[in-house]
């Protein structure tokens, strides 16, 4: 399959996107091999979402990934994707505590994690001041609100937001506040279809998606989620591939090969001993 070569997009490119209806796609990647894999693809923006402390790091949640984590995967991404858009997530605790730590950490996400842009979670008023200072240090933010998972304690598990009409009320104002904060994009994760539809139809920045129904401006999946290569499925995950299955097997071929004596072959070595000699 030939990729169209398209031009490295930039924090203006999505809201155009939005304005000519134009769907915008994300997908995660948190290391060198996945992102030269969504390099090779014409996929719009990669996400290093902290959801690499579950995927790949074998956290039961985001709130143990820290700075250093997404320093050094977002950079690995970056050399692996030298020309993609990233976005990268502002871990736990890094935009909580003050405005100097919050601008301090975005900076660096940036600087050391080549990062394009940044993303964080909430719409509570330090959220608010958060987005508005890093803005102010000429970063473009991403937010993202409904089902955050660095607010799983508090919600009690991982659940579906957004549900009860006072729930619905307060993230349909907090998606517009977050607009008139600065921010240039707004993830929309675990809420119903319809207050996925309304935030993206009242707010002018783009939305992006996941549980979140069929009306946002675009989509995002964990890329080991689609590909089948990871244990978790949730209802909105599409498997495009089923990882999982495949790669034992191939494991299991190998030692088998090794064990039996059919690998390696003379095509594995170097300067091979002739069958003559
Ligand atoms: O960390 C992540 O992968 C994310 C997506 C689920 C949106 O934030």
């Amino acid at each position: 399959m030939t990729v169209p070569v398209s031009k490295k997009l930039n924090s203006l490119s999505f809201a155009k996107m939005k304005e000519q209806g134009k769907k915008i796609t994300m997908l995660t990647a948190y290391d060198f091999a996945s992102a030269s894999a969504v390099a090779a693809t014409d996929i719009d923006i990669i996400l290093v979402g902290d959801s690499l402390g579950m995927v790949l790091l074998g956290y039961e949640g985001t709130l143990q990934v820290t700075m250093e984590d997404m320093i050094s995967h977002s950079a690995a991404v970056r050399r692996g994707a030298p020309n993609k858009f990233i976005l990268t997530d502002m871990p736990y605790m890094s935009y909580h505590l003050s405005n100097r730590e919050s601008r301090i950490n975005a900076a660096r996400l940036i600087k050391e994690g080549q990062a394009d842009a940044v993303k964080l979670e909430g719409g509570s008023a330090s959220r608010l001041q958060a987005i508005h200072e890093i803005v102010d240090m000429e970063i473009p933010v991403c937010a993202h609100l409904g089902l955050t998972p660095q607010s799983v304690l508090r919600f009690g598990g991982y659940k579906v937001q957004g549900k009860t009409d006072v729930a619905h009320e307060e993230i349909l104002l907090q998606a517009s506040a977050i607009e008139e904060a600065g921010a240039f994009m707004l993830v929309l994760e675990g809420i119903p279809e319809i207050l996925g539809k309304k935030i993206s139809e009242s707010v002018s920045i783009p939305t992006i998606g996941i549980g979140a129904g069929r009306y946002c401006d675009g989509q995002v999946l964990v890329y080991h989620d689609m590909l089948g290569y990871s244990n978790i499925r949730p209802k909105f995950v599409k498997q495009y591939a089923q990882l999982n299955e495949e790669i034992p097997k191939a494991i299991m071929q190998y030692s088998q090969d090794v064990r039996e004596g059919r690998f390696p072959q003379t095509e594995h070595c170097y300067y091979p001993i002739s069958e003559t000699e």
